[in-house]
């Protein structure tokens, strides 16, 4: 197939072309470089450098490209700065994902698959978190993933647009090419591999009174090289004709793990000392979220590979001390 990864030259979406690619793909990636990075773009993809909300760009790079297909990663994605600014997350995540909708409409790109959030649930109850749960994101950033969501469904209705949505929380580890450089950094593991590399000076735990074993919140982390996988699966899945959409949540298994405990990973990985120091709560974070991967196993037969969280670490240690300046010069 020929692929358009928005978003591909950044964390997530530079992996997910290495993997397109590796399955024999042609890929396109279409990005901005306005978070992304213009070396993160894999040898071998195009690169077409603009903006989603470019339509004249966007549409005749479909249509020259002869494109079958789009992963859509490009987006806005910090929690916090989606409360402070609400419109930049709609603008981007759902205005822009119109756009990219209305195009493939034009264009007769029938296929999607899309990377969402698992912040489309907000905080239920009971953990992990199935695909039935409720849809009650507690943040703009969350909303706006599940109005794009939406709308697909909506495309799908009128237009006979196939997609799937991938729900999960937090992409970890890196390839041995592609690895996590964000600015800022607001993820755990590459923050405590950053003080471990002596760029930063300590770890900010962000409360340690939490009704879980250790008192630190537990999370759910992916390794991205498996995060990319079960895209592919996905894009798999639409290639027929017959299926109209589905949603699918990927976790890590298990109970997840808390923040202590991935402290002490990245020390036994870095030997490091990782100095941390625990500040107040965050206002609306849970003690726990995990979702569970139970159906894109049953359905996809979707198998993650890197699962073991010091597997992750050490994936993500070794990238950073092959680019200890990033994908900067
Ligand atoms: N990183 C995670 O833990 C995580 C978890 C759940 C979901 N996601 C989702 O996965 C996707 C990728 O996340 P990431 O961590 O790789 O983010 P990232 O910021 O590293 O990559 C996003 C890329 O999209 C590009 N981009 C943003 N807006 C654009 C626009 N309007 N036009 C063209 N390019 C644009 C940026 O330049 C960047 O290269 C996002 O949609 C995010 O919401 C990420």
């Amino acid at each position: 197939m020929r692929v358009l990864v928005t978003g591909g030259a950044g964390y997530i979406g530079s992996v997910v072309t290495e993997e397109l690619l590796r399955d024999g793909h042609d890929v396109v990636v279409y990005d901005s470089l306005y978070k992304g990075h213009r070396r993160a773009v894999v040898a071998g993809a195009t690169f077409v450098h603009a903006d989603l909300a470019n339509t004249e760009t966007l549409r005749a790079t479909l249509v020259a490209r002869q494109i079958d297909a789009v992963v859509h990663m490009a987006a806005d994605s910090l929690v916090g700065e989606s409360c402070e600014q609400p419109a930049k997350y709609y603008q981007n995540n759902f205005v822009n994902g119109l756009i990219l909708l209305e195009a493939m409409r034009e264009t007769k790109v029938e296929r999607i698959v899309f990377s969402s959030t698992a912040a489309t649930y907000g905080q239920p109850d009971k953990q992990p978190i199935e695909e039935t749960a409720a849809n009650l994101p507690t943040n703009p950033y969350g909303q706006s993933k599940l109005a794009f969501e939406q709308a697909m469904r909506w495309y799908n209705e009128a237009y006979g647009l196939r997609f799937a949505s991938l729900r999960y929380f937090n992409a970890a580890g890196a390839s041995e090419a592609c690895g996590e450089d964000h600015a800022p950094e607001t993820h755990l593991i590459p923050i405590a591999l950053q003080v471990a590399a002596g760029t930063r000076e300590f770890v900010e735990v962000f409360g340690d009174d939490y009704p879980t074993p250790d008192g630190t919140c537990v999370r759910d982390y992916i390794h991205v090289i498996d995060l990319a996988r079960a895209h592919i699966l996905a894009l798999k899945k639409i290639e027929n004709v017959n299926d109209a959409g589905s949603i699918y949540n990927l976790g890590c298994g298990g109970a997840g793990y808390s923040v202590n405990q991935v402290l002490a990973t990245a020390r036994e990985v870095t030997g490091k000392d990782i100095p941390a120091r625990v500040g107040p709560r965050r206002a609306g974070d849970p003690a726990v979220l995990i979702a569970s991967s139970e159906k894109i196993k049953r359905e996809r037969g979707w198998k993650p590979k890197f699962q073991d969280v010091r597997v992750i670490v050490e994936s993500a240690w070794r990238w950073m001390q092959a680019h200890p300046r990033g994908y900067s010069e």
